[in-house]
């Protein structure tokens, strides 16, 4: 594979393995961003699509979701992830707000949005702080040097705990969700993948997650204890009990982009401080920039690399014709370096000031987390930059084979962190 040399139409943007063997596709962005900024790819064992690369271009179509929608195909597969006949974008297993439209998208993230406003987000800071120094306690030891994966034993735990600890799951379940999670988002990478050719066996984690969630819901539809599945239970649009199917499909996407998103935040951070160690150094001294810090990572990390929408008209964006009933790509990564908003984008820079990235979307599906994911990785990066004496890799990194959300699913390093 050689992005800088093949014909346009012929990069690859899009395939698990280029993420997996080779982190995001940077180069092929640039490439795009300078000679085709919308352009119509058909890369094999996907069905074409239009990739949007510019900063404004994704803009312009997130801020019309009446001409691009997002039922349908909302996030690219290969047709090989669903067996013959059968398509995963088309009929998908779940009615999440991503793949949902308004009106009806609006009503029901109205019925989570209050739990993750800045000032019910700022609530829960004190006991993040406490989650997060507990998960620190755990590794330091005696403070002296400690070798281990960042991202199973720290960038993981953090956010599961918090939104673990939101959704009233209990600790013991904890690594549950993680593996749920991980088959989700890694349905193309050779860890996580569960084997099968049904959409069954494929999807077989989803059915063990109705089981568990709906269990979960029933027990609080009987004792409400005030924490987020409480409030689903009881929830009702209309006046009327929320479907079923819904329901879940709501919970699961709050469950698993609550803390998967971060974690690779989280690790895609650590990733970018070992090749820029004097961004580390800078933080360690000036702990006040670490909010500005928390979106250069997002920036630079792109956790989410791309959503898709379907267009439901005829559009001509930046000279191009879309029609009606094609698919949009929008890779965010991809704007978070585009040269007309970043002149310096290739620049890692945990004071850059003001950073209009686009890591958490924007328009209609605007991350519903975000003041939560900020939170998140503010706390952690400002504990850890306090705690950290010294640190190194011990090893190749590695990454998740997938195009739809990324970064180091292995991390191997060497480290001492101060004791409690
Ligand atoms: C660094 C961490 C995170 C990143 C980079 C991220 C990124 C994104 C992006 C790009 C979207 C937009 C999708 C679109 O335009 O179609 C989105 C939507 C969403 N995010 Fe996040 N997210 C993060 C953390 C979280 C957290 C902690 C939660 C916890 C609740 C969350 C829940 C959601 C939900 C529910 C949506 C769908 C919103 C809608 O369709 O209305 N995310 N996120």
């Amino acid at each position: 594979m050689d992005n800088a040399n093949f014909p346009i139409e012929h990069v690859d943007v899009i395939s698990a393995k280029i993420y997996g063997e080779h982190g995001y596709p940077h180069e092929a962005w640039r490439r795009l961003r300078a000679e085709a900024p919308v352009s119509k790819l058909a890369p094999p064992g996907y069905r074409p699509f239009w990739a949007i690369t510019k900063h404004a271009d994704i803009i312009e179509v997130s801020k019309q979701p009446a001409k691009f929608q997002s039922a349908g195909r909302f996030i690219l597969f290969p047709d090989a992830v669903a067996p013959p006949g059968q398509s995963l974008e088309e009929a998908p297993p779940l009615r999440m707000l991503v793949n949902m439209d308004p009106p009806e998208h609006r009503d029901y993230r109205r019925l989570v949005s209050h739990w993750f406003t800045p000032r019910a987000v700022a609530k829960l800071e004190a006991r993040l702080e406490e989650i997060t120094a507990e998960i620190f306690d755990d590794l330091a030891g005696d403070g002296g040097w400690r070798e281990f994966d960042f991202v199973s034993e720290l960038a993981a735990l953090q956010p599961l705990r918090m939104i673990t600890e939101m959704l009233g799951i209990p600790r013991e379940r904890e690594q549950w969700v993680l593996k749920i999670t991980n088959q989700n988002f890694g349905l193309e990478d050779p860890d996580y993948a569960l084997e099968g050719n049904t959409r069954e066996e494929r999807l077989g984690f989803l059915t063990e997650a109705a089981a568990y969630i709906n269990s979960l819901m029933e027990q609080r539809r009987k004792n409400p204890t005030g924490d987020v599945t409480s409030v689903l239970a009881h929830a009702t649009l209309d006046g009327k009990p929320v479907p079923a199917f819904e329901l879940f499909s709501l919970y699961f996407l709050v469950m698993v982009a609550g803390h998967d998103t971060t974690r690779n935040g989280i690790s895609g951070g650590l990733l970018a401080f070992l090749q820029h160690p004097e961004q580390f150094a800078k933080l360690q001294k000036n702990p006040s920039l670490v909010g500005l810090a928390a979106d250069e990572i997002v920036r630079w990390a792109t956790p989410v690399n791309h959503f898709s929408r379907t267009a439901t008209e005829d559009y001509v964006l930046r000279g191009q014709k879309i029609e009606a009933g094609d698919s949009v790509a929008l890779f965010y990564a991809s704007a978070n370096r585009d040269e007309e908003v970043f002149p310096d984008g290739e620049v890692f820079r945990i004071d850059r000031d003001p950073n209009p990235h686009l890591g958490f979307g924007v328009g209609e599906h605007f991350c519903l987390g975000a003041h939560l994911a900020r939170m998140d990785l503010r706390v952690f990066w400002r504990q850890f930059a306090e705690r950290c004496v010294a640190i190194e890799p011990a090893g190749e990194h590695e990454f998740l084979h997938a195009s739809f959300v990324g970064g180091p699913k292995r991390l191997p390093i060497r480290v001492k962190l101060r004791p409690a």
